[in-house]
């Protein structure tokens, strides 16, 4: 009995170490950008983001969001929300979307968890702002 019970805990703990989650905190700021180019989510199974609207800025001035998706999805997603409106917060709607944040106003914040058997081996990954102009600076890559 006892080595059973050995052999449960210890399965018990390797899982456990093999289900890592890991906490990404990025802040987005007046200056139209994120203060970070990179997402690593090597050795993770999911990936945890938090995204502070770190400005002062109101929402419909400078507002942000986190969108995750197929590098490729990119360009059809921004033309998504561009086509939305301030009041569905420039939503990127939910094709392509592997996930997404509210839109975000000085000092709002919001979570996404992503597990990371979402993301396919040789595809590229971007993240992105889908308020309208937001995209061509506030990008950058998933690394995996
Ligand atoms: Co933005």
């Amino acid at each position: 009995m006892k080595l059973i019970l050995g052999f449960l805990a210890s399965t018990l703990i390797s899982s456990a170490s093999f289900a890592k989650t890991c906490d990404v905190a990025i802040e987005a700021t007046d200056a139209m950008s994120y203060n970070t180019k990179v997402i690593t989510a090597t050795g993770c199974s999911e990936v945890k983001i938090t995204l502070k609207h770190a400005g002062k800025l109101p929402k419909a001035a400078m507002g942000h969001n986190l969108v995750v998706a197929a590098e490729a999805d990119m360009k059809a997603i921004v033309a998504a929300a561009a086509k939305s409106s301030f009041a569905k917060d420039y939503s990127p709607g939910t094709e392509h979307v592997i996930a997404a944040t509210k839109l975000l106003g000085s000092g709002e914040s919001a979570t996404i968890t992503i597990s990371t058997s979402k993301f396919k081996k040789g595809t590229k990954y971007k993240f992105f702002c889908t308020f309208p102009g937001h995209s061509s600076i506030m990008v950058g890559d998933v690394v995996l």
